[in-house]
């Protein structure tokens, strides 16, 4: 995908209850406040036919959800919202801001479900059209703190938060060697500080790499 320019195209990685919805509110605000419009999109989600694929995959009651029907939904999802949202938008010089991408599928579905990493990394290929973003913000939260917070949460967990901590633990060291190969393009923040000083972090980050 040589044609378009990535470098506005923000990813957000973390496993669940990292504290990612709340550093992308904050640095959309930030952006904001700084005169930029911001698209904030979520995966999977955010076109008609992406959310009606997202209630599939995270109804409690798929249990019986065959995992390579699961990467195949995850990323029918995703080419739908690259295509309909995120090619026309960076084309427009806008900023993107995505909740998770493809390196949640090599994380969840690659190592957490421990598909064959070839395939997954030929179905990711074609379900962005070979469209990496600029810059992805990986929160890093060990699974015994994610099992912590979501003991304390006043929320349900959904079909993929059921998975059990042997499944988190191998999410965790996937994003892990995701992070090591991707050194460019990652950035690696410790999830357990103040939602403030990971705040401060990002928008560093953001200002260095967008040129704010
Ligand atoms: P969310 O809780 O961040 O909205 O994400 C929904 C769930 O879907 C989360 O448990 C991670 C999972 N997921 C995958 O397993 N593979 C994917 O490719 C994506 C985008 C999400």
């Amino acid at each position: 995908m040589n044609s378009i320019d990535a470098s506005h195209f923000i990813s957000f990685e973390g496993i669940d209850f990292s504290g990612k919805s709340t550093q992308i509110s904050l640095l959309k605000e930030f952006l904001e406040e700084n005169h930029y419009t911001v698209y904030f999109l979520r995966e999977p989600g955010d076109t008609e036919i992406s959310e009606k694929i997202r209630q599939i995959l995270l109804d409690k009651n798929h249990h019986c959800m065959n995992e390579w029907a699961e990467i195949f939904l995850y990323s029918a999802a995703r080419v739908q919202l690259v295509a309909e949202r995120i090619i026309p938008l960076l084309k427009e010089g806008q900023i993107v801001i995505a909740d998770r991408y493809v390196d949640s599928t090599t994380a969840y579905q690659g190592y957490g479900r421990q598909l064959d990493l070839d395939v997954v990394k030929t179905i990711n290929q074609a379900a962005t059209f070979g469209l990496l973003p600029g810059i992805t913000f990986y929160l890093e939260l060990t699974p015994d703190e994610l099992f912590k917070r979501m003991n304390n949460a006043d929320r349900t967990a959904d079909r993929l938060e059921t998975a059990g901590i042997e499944f988190f633990k191998r999410v965790f060291n996937g994003y892990k060697q995701i992070a090591n190969l991707n050194k460019q393009r990652f950035c690696v923040i410790d999830a357990v500080q103040s939602i403030e000083s990971i705040h401060q972090k990002i928008v560093k980050e953001v200002s260095k790499r967008i040129g704010l």
